[in-house]
């Protein structure tokens, strides 16, 4: 996708951390913003912020797990600007703990947000996009999936949520083979960031009540959550600096979009493994104090 301005960009997950930067760059570049979010307050802070700065804003509260809240959107945004070119499929939320511990409900939310809402967004706005493509003589579309790291790798400790990305992964190259399947003006990309301090490690706020669960945390869970805290907490590459980069891929046509290229030697041993029939690497090989703390943690119980 080479122009921007005067296009339209729908974003989920919009009010905080990445998608609010995704929408920050969206607007610079002149784009007609549609934002959605289950979070109203930040929403509503978020689209007064950004048509402060001149943007055309729509914006939704939308919670990406439940299929009749994207058709509302897709509805919406076609009746305010009349099409679509750039797909954020942002929302996600993250749980960690040994994975046996994991409750039906963490696993109902999690895939709910994080694949759910991936799949939603593909489902219904991809003829969307195709139907614009027909009408529009120039038009250029873009769905940008964000995953994460943990779509390729399979952390100790975090498997609800490694779950989540690997599918969301395998659906965005589904979604590129298949849209070049049909010759469609629309690419896809996959965003696979690794730790970067945006409202990750608190998404329980957004978890809703019947998802809740009454078991306390176990110990494993403990540990994962404030692993994943600490980490989210101290990354060195900050949310604009991933939204700056993900709007050049998309520019540039790439479909892998990574925050952190030095952390893709994992990746590399992982698929070596894969490929040799070895046992899984150890994604923290690199980093053996995290697995210390996962162990100790662990032995807590
Ligand atoms: N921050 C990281 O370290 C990191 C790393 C890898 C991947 N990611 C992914 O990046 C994406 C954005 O997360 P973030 O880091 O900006 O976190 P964040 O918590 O700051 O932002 C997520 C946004 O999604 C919204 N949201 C939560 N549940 C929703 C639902 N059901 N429907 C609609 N919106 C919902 C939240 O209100 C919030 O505004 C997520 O998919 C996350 O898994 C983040």
């Amino acid at each position: 996708m080479k122009e921007f301005k005067g296009r339209v960009a729908v974003i989920t997950g919009a009010a905080g951390g990445l998608g609010r930067e995704f929408a920050n760059v969206a607007a610079s570049l002149g784009m007609r913003l549609v934002l959605a979010d289950v979070d109203a307050a930040a929403l509503e802070q978020a689209t007064g912020e950004l048509r402060a700065g001149g943007a055309e804003v729509l914006s939704m509260v939308c919670d990406v797990r439940i299929a009749a809240h994207v058709e509302e959107l897709a509805d919406a945004a076609l009746a305010r600007f009349h099409g679509v070119h750039l797909l954020f499929n942002n929302a996600g939320v993250g749980a960690g703990g040994l994975i046996w511990e994991n409750s039906v409900a963490d696993w109902e939310w999690v895939l709910g947000v994080n694949l759910w809402g991936v799949i939603h967004g593909v489902r219904v706005f991809t003829p969307l996009m195709l139907e614009c493509a027909r009408r529009e003589p120039d038009y250029e579309g873009h769905i940008v999936n964000t995953a994460s790291m943990a779509g390729l790798l399979n952390a100790p400790a975090m498997g609800v949520y490694n779950v989540s990305k690997h599918a969301v992964v395998s659906l965005s190259e589904t979604l590129y083979h298949d849209l070049r399947l049909v010759d469609a003006p629309v690419q896809a990309s996959v965003l696979c960031p690794y730790f970067v301090p945006t409202g990750i490690d608190r998404s329980q706020r957004h978890r809703p009540e019947d998802l809740r669960g009454e078991a306390a945390l176990t110990a494993s869970q403990r540990m994962a959550q404030a692993l994943v805290s600490k980490a989210v907490g101290s990354g060195k590459v900050q949310a604009p600096e991933v939204a700056r980069l993900t709007f050049d891929a998309i520019r540039e046509g790439r479909f892998y979009i990574y925050s952190h290229p030095q952390a893709l030697g994992a990746v590399g041993e992982r698929m070596e493994a894969i490929v040799h029939a070895r046992a899984p690497a150890d994604p923290y090989a690199a980093t053996p104090e995290i697995n210390a703390l996962l162990r100790a943690g662990v032995k807590a119980q």
